[in-house]
C-alpha cells in the first residue's frame, strides 16, 4: 500500500539516547501501512540533560499523537508526565505516554506485557515457571511485575547493581503478598525461565549477563536486546541445549498496545 506524510498525519515521537539500535519505528510503521492508519513514528536522539526541556517543547506540538521511550529515559519520562497509568505509578517507568489536547502527557508501560505477550504467542508458558531474571532498570522492572502478574512460581532478580534488585524484589513483595520473590545472584542453575533484561549484548565485547556454566539444557532463554537479532547469550542457550527466545518478540508482542493507546484506534 502506498503511504504517505501529509498535513493530518499523526506524528509519534521515539526518544532515545543514543537511537541507531531502535527497531520500533520499523515494525510500528509497518503495522501503520497494514492498518491504513495515518500515524508515523520517527526515532529520535536526545541526551539525558535534554530531555526535560525536549519534552516541554512536545507539549506545544498540537499533530504530535504522543511519545515513545526507550533507555535511558523511561524513569525520567514517568516523572515528566502529567499523569500515569497504575502499572507506569507502580513501577515508576513510563515507556509510552499519551500527549492531551491541552498538552499534557499520561504515562504507561507495556514492556512487561509485550514480553508476556511475546512469549506467549511463540508458545511458552509463565505460568508456574521458576524466573531468573536479569537486570532492574525499566524494561526488567516491567517484565519482573507482569511475570508475577503472570503467575510465575519463584521470580529471582539479578543486578549488578544490587540494591536496585533487592528494592524492586521488596516492592513487589509488598504488592503481590505471599509470592516467592527474591535478590539473586545471575545463576541460571534451578530456574527453567532466563530473561535478560539488562542491555548486556547490545555491544561487542559485552560481558554475558548470566555465569555460562549454570545455564541448563531445556531452560527456555529469553531476551530484551533486539540488535543484534541473535545476541551472544542467545547463541549460548542455543549451544547448551536451551530454547532461545528473541528480544524482537517482546516489541511485536507490544505494537498494538502502543498503536492502541497513542492513536485510540479502534481495533488499531
Ligand atoms: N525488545 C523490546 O521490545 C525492548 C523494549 C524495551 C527495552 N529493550 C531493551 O532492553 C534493554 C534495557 O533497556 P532499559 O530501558 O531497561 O534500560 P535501563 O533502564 O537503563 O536499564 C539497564 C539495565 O541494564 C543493566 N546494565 C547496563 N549496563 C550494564 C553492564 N555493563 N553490566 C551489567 N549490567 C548492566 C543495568 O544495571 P544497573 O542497574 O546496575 O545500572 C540495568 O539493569 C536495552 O537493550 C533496550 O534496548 C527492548
Amino acid at each position: 500500500m502506498d503511504r504517505r506524510i501529509t498535513g493530518t498525519t499523526r506524528v509519534i515521537v521515539h526518544l532515545a539516547y543514543p537511537s541507531r539500535h531502535l527497531r520500533t519505528p520499523t515494525y510500528f510503521n509497518a503495522y501503520c501501512t497494514k492498518k491504513g492508519i495515518d500515524a508515523v513514528l520517527v526515532p529520535w536522539q536526545v541526551a539525558p540533560e535534554n530531555l526535560s526541556d525536549a519534552f516541554a517543547g512536545l507539549r506545544r506540538i498540537e499533530s504530535l499523537a504522543g511519545v515513545i521511550v526507550t533507555i535511558p529515559h523511561k524513569t525520567s519520562v514517568a516523572g515528566l508526565c502529567d499523569s500515569r497509568s497504575e502499572t507506569a505509578d507502580f513501577l515508576g517507568v513510563a515507556n509510552v505516554a499519551r500527549r492531551m489536547p491541552d498538552g499534557r502527557f499520561h504515562g504507561e508501560m507495556f514492556d512487561g506485557a509485550g514480553f508476556v505477550q511475546g512469549l506467549l504467542r511463540e508458545g511458552h508458558i509463565i505460568h508456574g515457571r521458576k524466573a531468573l531474571l536479569v537486570g532492574a532498570g525499566g524494561a526488567a522492572t516491567g517484565i519482573a511485575e507482569a511475570l508475577v502478574r503472570g503467575g510465575v512460581d519463584r521470580l529471582a532478580i539479578a543486578n549488578r547493581s544490587l540494591e536496585k534488585a533487592e528494592e524492586l524484589a521488596v516492592r513487589l513483595r509488598n504488592a503481590f503478598r505471599g509470592r516467592d520473590i527474591v535478590a539473586a545472584p545471575a545463576d541460571a542453575r534451578g530456574f527453567d525461565l532466563v530473561v535478560n533484561g539488562t542491555s548486556l549484548g547490545m555491544k561487542p565485547g559485552d560481558a554475558l549477563p548470566v555465569d555460562p556454566d549454570t545455564l541448563e539444557a531445556g531452560t527456555l532463554v529469553a531476551e530484551v536486546v533486539m540488535e543484534p537479532d541473535v545476541t551472544p547469550l542467545l547463541r549460548l542457550a542455543e549451544e547448551r541445549g536451551c530454547m532461545a527466545h528473541k528480544g524482537v518478540h517482546m516489541i511485536t508482542g507490544q505494537i498494538e498496545l502502543l498503536a492502541g493507546f497513542l492513536l485510540d484506534e479502534p481495533g488499531a
